[in-house]
């Protein structure tokens, strides 16, 4: 067996596997189906203060190889997610990434400040989500502004701030580099790729909100593509995700760069992906003789 465990941003985590964010919700359902200690983390579903409704369904759309969804960060509220989720999930041997977004850069720092006095491990700033008008995608696409938020948010930080990028831009290296510079202490991508899909009887779109996001193994391909160019520009931690299914798909995104993965649509598709992803990555170690999956971070070799 490898030794999967690392430090990310001075947090232990036993294995390199988190939930990703808004498909595992708080861990509470998966939970009941095996014990979610087996995970090196969670980021929980996408909390803002007050909480938020979501978009009107419909909200989500199969495609090949993955799904739209335009869920639109329905959340009960950081406040009643303080109240009734954390310390059950603070019960649980665990990392909790709290994943966050405001509609302006002072309700981002508020939402940060919120978490300060928890025991949140880590803090997920979604600035990428393509599926709400007033926030999200707003501060994630220009460079400036994404140093702007990070230098506000990092600020009223306690906790590590991983920000979350889109890859709905032309060059993502520009937007994980002002990160960097604006003193984030890691970066998670991909968040999902703008589409739709289209009723042709219809004819008229599908997903109520027109545009969705994109997920799952359809997507993996530009994830890793957009994590070995960003590896290659920054020195903070990456983690990785989009369309990871096994462990190997893990590999792939750490010999790209990520010292640590998410899988989402994943948890859709098999209940059981994650702690199946953690056994898959260890076994994967076994056969490459690897003692720790860290040894094989961004050493990906040029064809
Ligand atoms: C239904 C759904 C809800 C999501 N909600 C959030 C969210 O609240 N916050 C966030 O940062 N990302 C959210 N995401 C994006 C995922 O965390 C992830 O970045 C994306 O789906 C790519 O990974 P995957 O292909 O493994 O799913 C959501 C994705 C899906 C499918």
């Amino acid at each position: 067996m490898a030794d999967l465990s690392l430090d990310l941003c001075g947090v232990h985590f036993k294995n390199p596997i988190i939930a990703a964010s808004g498909t595992f919700g708080f861990g509470r359902e998966y939970d009941e189906l095996y014990d979610i200690g087996a995970l090196g983390g969670i980021s929980v579903k996408g909390l803002c203060l007050g909480g938020r409704v979501g978009n009107p369904p419909s909200r989500i759309t199969e495609t090949p190889s993955g799904m739209l969804n335009c869920v639109g960060l329905q959340n009960p509220g950081i406040e009643s997610f303080i109240e009734h989720d954390l310390p059950w999930l603070l019960t649980k041997d665990v990392n909790v990434i709290a994943n966050f977004f405001g509609t302006s850069i002072d309700s981002y720092c508020a939402a940060a400040e919120a978490f300060a006095p928890t025991g949140v491990h880590m803090l997920e700033m979604n600035i990428s989500c393509p599926n709400v008008h007033d926030g999200g995608v707003a501060f994630g696409v220009k460079p400036e502004s994404v140093y702007e938020i990070t230098k506000a948010v990092k600020a009223h930080s306690r906790q590590p701030l991983i920000v979350k990028l889109t890859p709905n831009v032309s060059d993502i290296t520009e937007n994980a580099l002002a990160a960097q510079e604006a003193g984030a202490d890691a970066i998670s991508l991909i968040n999902t790729l703008t589409g739709i899909a289209v009723d042709v009887h219809r004819r008229r779109m599908i997903l109520a909100n027109n545009t969705g996001g994109l997920s799952g193994p359809a997507v993996r391909p530009v994830a890793l593509r957009m994590v070995w160019q960003c590896a290659k520009k920054v020195s903070i931690p990456i983690i990785g995700l989009g369309g990871i299914e096994t462990g190997e798909d893990a590999a792939a995104f750490m010999l790209c760069g990520a010292k640590a993965v998410q899988v989402g649509t994943a948890n859709f598709t098999d209940p059981f992906a994650c702690p199946r992803i953690a056994r898959e990555l260890d076994a994967y170690c076994d056969a490459q003789k690897i003692a720790n999956p860290q040894e094989i971070v961004g050493t990906l070799k040029s064809y």
